[in-house]
C-alpha cells in the first residue's frame, strides 16, 4: 500500500498514545557495537576484488587553464595505470544543493586547488605520488581571492518598517561590526567512493548525505538515466553539509572505473578535504540596533557581506536567526556576496546562524550592558507576538522559557565576576534558534509476524537515524525495537530526504511514522476491529475482544510505504527551535587564554525521539559553538588563495581538552504539531546556534573585552 500525506493541519498525537515505552528513551544505537568495534564498513573500507586507487590532481594555479597534462611524467612510476580528465568530474560540489553553481568546463581553473585530473594506480600510495608529480602546465589569469577585491553583488534588503528612520530615531543606538572566518566541515571520514559498473550501469559507494538527490546529481553527472544508478551508503562518518552535494571524488571513481573496465576507489586524504571540499564563507557583518532607555527594541539591522565562487547560487544565509529572533518597529537585512576564486562556499553545520549569531547575540550584549540592562531582560523584553517580517504566527516557541529555566538552573542572578589568582570569572548567555524545515520523504514499512524492516535511502551520518527509526516503528507496531531492522543508504529504496538541515529525523521519521501507521490499519482489518480500538503491545494485537500474537496473525508479509510532504502548515505557520545558551568562562589576564568552566544548553525542539542521541547532538553544536567562538579558522593564503590549514593540526576544532567536563542539555517538553505527524523540530544544529556566542559574552563579563574579529584567540582577549 502507498500513501501520500500532505500536512495541513495540526495533527493526532499518535505516538503519545501508543504508552510502549520506546520513543523519546536514550535506546542505544543499534549500530553502536558495529561502530566502536569497527566493524561498521564506511565507504572505503569496502573490500572491493580488482580495485584500482585513484588521487585528485589539484590545480596549482588561481585561475586560468590547463595547457598540457605531460602523462610521461609519472609514465615510468610503479602501479600508475592512467591519468583520466574529463570536464565531468570537476563538476562543482556545490552544485548539489545550489544547483546554481558554475559546471566546470573541460580544463578552466576556477580555484585554487581545483580537481582538474584523476590519477590511478594499483595501490592509494602510488596514485598520490604520482598525482603529486604529474607534471601539468597552464595558462593564468588574475583573480580576487578575498572579499575586498571581488566583485560584489548587492542584494535587495529582506525588511519591515521604515529600520533607518527607527534607527535615527532611536534613544540608545548600537552599531558594530563583526568578521568571522572561513570554516570547513572536518568531518572524521575523509570523502571517499569507490565506482564499478556492470554492463551500462553503475554502483557507486560513496560518503554521501542526500542519497535520493546525489542518485539525480550522478546520473545528470554522466549523462546516463537514473536507473543506471545505484548508490549505497549506509554508513557515514559525519558530513556537516560537505557530503550533501555529489564531489568530485565520486565523479572521477565513477568516470574512471567505465574507462578502464575495473572498480576504482578514490580517497580524499585529509589535505585534499580542506583544499576542495567545500568551506563556510568568511562573514563581514553589521549589526545596528536601536532602543528605548528601557529596553524595547525600535530598530534591527543585520547586513552581511559574504563570499563564494563565480557564478555561485549557494550564499551563507547570515542573517536567518536575526530576522524572526525579536521584534521590532523597523528590520532591515542585506546581502552582499563578493566573488572570489575558493574553494566553492556552501552549508556548513547551520549555515547562517553558526556565524550569524555569533555576531548578532554579541551585539544584544553589549546593548544590554549599554543599557545598564540584565541581558536576559533585554531578550526576553523583546520576543515578538508574530514573526517580524511576514507576520506568520509561530508554531509553538518556548523561547521565554528557555531563557528564564535556563537562567535558573545556571544561577544567572548569582552571576558577579570573580577573581581566581591570575585568573577572571565570567558569565554569558545567548538566545538559540534554527528553523526548522520538512522535506519531501518516503519509507516503506514491512511486517512478517512479529519482525518489521524499515527501508528508506535515508542516511545516518552519525546523527542516529538507525536508532530512531526504529524507535518510531516499534512504538506503534508494539514490538521491541530489537525486532525492527532499520536499512537505509541504498538508493534503490524509497527515497527520503536525506541528512542535511536538522530536517532528516523530521522528514524520514515521518515517513516512517506514518508507513507504520498505514500497517496498524492493516493489522485492525485483520484482527477485524477499528483501528481506533487496536492496542498494539508486546508482539501481541488487541481488538474486538480478541487478542492474537502477531506472529500469528501476520503470517504473510504486510508492506506499508508512505511519503510525507511538507503542505499548507509550512506556509502559514513559522516552525523554528528555540533555547538558550549558557556559559562560564575563566580567562587567564597575563596570556588571554579562555577557558570554558562549563555549559548549559536549554532546548526546545518539539518531541525528542531519542533523548540520548539528541543530547549527543545537541553537546556536539555546543562544542562546535566553543570552536566558532575561540579556535576555528581557515586561513587562504592572500596572494593565490591556496589553503594553508590543511589539516586538523592547522585547523583547529575544539578537541577535549577545550570542552568542559560540565556540559548540560535540558530538553524542555514540547510538540509541534505544525511542524510533521510526528510533532518533532530539527535538532542537529540548535546546539551550535547561540552557544558560540554565549562563550563570547562571558569573555565580555569576565574581562570587559569584546571582541569583534573571530575568533576570539588569546592575543584579541588580552
Ligand atoms: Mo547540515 S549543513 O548538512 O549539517
Amino acid at each position: 500500500m502507498k500513501d501520500t500525506f500532505t500536512m495541513d493541519c495540526p495533527q493526532p498525537r499518535l505516538l503519545d498514545e501508543t504508552h510502549q515505552g520506546v520513543i523519546g528513551t536514550g535506546m542505544d544505537r543499534p549500530d553502536g557495537p558495529q561502530k566502536v568495534s569497527g566493524t561498521a564498513p564506511y565507504t572505503a573500507d569496502n573490500p572491493t576484488e580488482g580495485v584500482a586507487h585513484g588521487a585528485l590532481v589539484r590545480a596549482t594555479v588561481t585561475r586560468g587553464r590547463v595547457a598540457g597534462i605531460d602523462r610521461a611524467s609519472i609514465a615510468n612510476l610503479p602501479g600508475v595505470i592512467d591519468v583520466i580528465t574529463d570536464p565531468r568530474m570537476t563538476r562543482n560540489p556545490a552544485q548539489g544543493m545550489a544547483g546554481e553553481a558554475p559546471v566546470q568546463p573541460g580544463d578552466a581553473v576556477h580555484y585554487h586547488g581545483q580537481p582538474i585530473a584523476l590519477v590511478v594506480a594499483e595501490t592509494f600510495e602510488a596514485a598520490r605520488d604520482a598525482a603529486q608529480r604529474l607534471k601539468v602546465t597552464y595558462t593564468t589569469e588574475n583573480a580576487a581571492v578575498t572579499p575586498e577585491n571581488g566583485e560584489h553583488e548587492v542584494g535587495e534588503p529582506d525588511a519591515a518598517g521604515d529600520f533607518q528612520r527607527a534607527f535615527d530615531s532611536a534613544e540608545v543606538q548600537l552599531d558594530r561590526e563583526y568578521t568571522t572566518p572561513s570554516q570547513v566541515s572536518a568531518a572524521m571520514e575523509p570523502h571517499a567512493a569507490i565506482a564499478e559498473w556492470k554492463g551500462n550501469e553503475v554502483t557507486l559507494r560513496a560518503a554521501q548525505q542526500m542519497v535520493r538527490f546525489n542518485k539525480a546529481e550522478l546520473a545528470d553527472t554522466l549523462g546516463i538515466d537514473e536507473s543506471q544508478v545505484r548508490i549505497l551508503s549506509p554508513f557515514v562518518g559525519g558530513g556537516f553539509g560537505s557530503k550533501l552535494g555529489l564531489g568530485p571524488e565520486a565523479a572521477a571513481a565513477c568516470i574512471a572505473s567505465q574507462k578502464l573496465g575495473r572498480p576504482v576507489r578514490v580517497v580524499m586524504p585529509r589535505q585534499t578535504v580542506f583544499d576542495c571540499v567545500l568551506r563556510r564563507s568568511e562573514t563581514k557583518q553589521r549589526v545596528r540596533l536601536g532602543a528605548t532607555k528601557d529596553g524595547r527594541l525600535t530598530a534591527i539591522s543585520h547586513d552581511d557581506q559574504v563570499s563564494n565562487l563565480d557564478g555561485e547560487g549557494f550564499a551563507e544565509p547570515t542573517s536567518q536567526a536575526s530576522q524572526f529572533l525579536y521584534g521590532a518597529d523597523g528590520l532591515s537585512f542585506t546581502q552582499t556576496v563578493a566573488r572570489i576564486a575558493a574553494t566553492p562556499a556552501g552549508s556548513v553545520r547551520a549555515p547562517g546562524e553558526a556565524v550569524g549569531m555569533l555576531a548578532f547575540e554579541s551585539a544584544v550584549d553589549e546593548l544590554a550592558q549599554e543599557l545598564g540592562m540584565d541581558p536576559l531582560e533585554l531578550r526576553l523584553k523583546n520576543i515578538p507576538a508574530t514573526h517580524p517580517l511576514d507576520g506568520r504566527p509561530y508554531s509553538v516557541r518556548r523561547l521565554a522559557d528557555c531563557l528564564t529555566g535556563g537562567a535558573e538552573r545556571f544561577g544567572w542572578k548569582d552571576r558577579a565576576v570573580k577573581r581566581e589568582g591570575d585568573w577572571l570569572v565570567g558569565m554569558g548567555m545567548a538566545s538559540a534558534a534554527r528553523s526548522n524545515m520538512l522535506v519531501k520523504s518516503a519509507a516503506r514499512v514491512r511486517l512478517t509476524g512479529d519482525r518489521a524492516v524499515v527501508e528508506t535511502d535515508m542516511t545516518d551520518i552519525g546523527t542516529g537515524t538507525y536508532a530512531i527509526l526504529a524507535q518510531i516503528t516499534a512504538e506503534m507496531l508494539g514490538l521491541p525495537p530489537a525486532q525492527v531492522e532499520v536499512r537505509l543508504g541504498d538508493s534503490d529504496l524509497p527515497g527520503a530526504s536525506g541528512s542535511g538541515g536538522s530536517f532528516g529525523a523530521n522528514s524520514a521519521g515521518s515517513a516512517t511514522f506514518l508507513a507504520a501507521k498505514d500497517l496498524r490499519g492493516q493489522i485492525a482489518e485483520r484482527l477485524g476491529c477499528a483501528v481506533d480500538d487496536l492496542t498494539l503491545q508486546d508482539g501481541r494485537a488487541r481488538g474486538a475482544n480478541r487478542e492474537v500474537a502477531l506472529s500469528e496473525l501476520v503470517e504473510a508479509e504486510l508492506t506499508a510505504e508512505a511519503t510525507i510532504e511538507a503542505g499548507e502548515t509550512a506556509e502559514t505557520h513559522f516552525s523554528s527551535g528555540f533555547g538558550a545558551h549558557f556559559a562560564e568562562v575563566a580567562v587567564n589576564e597575563w596570556t588571554g587564554e579562555v577557558r570554558v568552566r562549563r555549559m548549559l544548553g536549554v532546548m526546545a525542539m518539539g518531541r525528542i525521539l531519542n533523548e540520548k542521541t539528541a543530547r549527543s547532538q545537541a553537546i556536539g553544536g555546543m562544542v562546535w559553538g566553543i570552536g566558532g567562538a575561540l579556535t576555528e579558522e581557515m586561513v587562504n593564503d592572500s596572494r593565490d588563495g591556496h589553503v594553508v590549514t590543511r589539516d586538523l593540526a592547522n585547523y583547529h576544532v575544539a578537541a577535549h581538552a577545550d570542552v568542559p567536563r560540565d556540559m548540560q542539555v535540558v530538553f524542555l517538553e514540547e510538540r509541534d504539531d505544525w511542524a510533521n505527524p510526528i510533532q518533532t523540530k530539527g535538532i542537529g544544529e540548535l546546539g551550535i546556534s547561540g552557544a558560540g556566542a554565549a562563550v563570547l559574552n562571558a569573555i565580555a563579563h569576565a574581562t570587559g573585552v569584546r571582541i569583534y574579529d573571530f575568533p576570539a584567540t588569546p592575543d584579541k582577549v588580552i
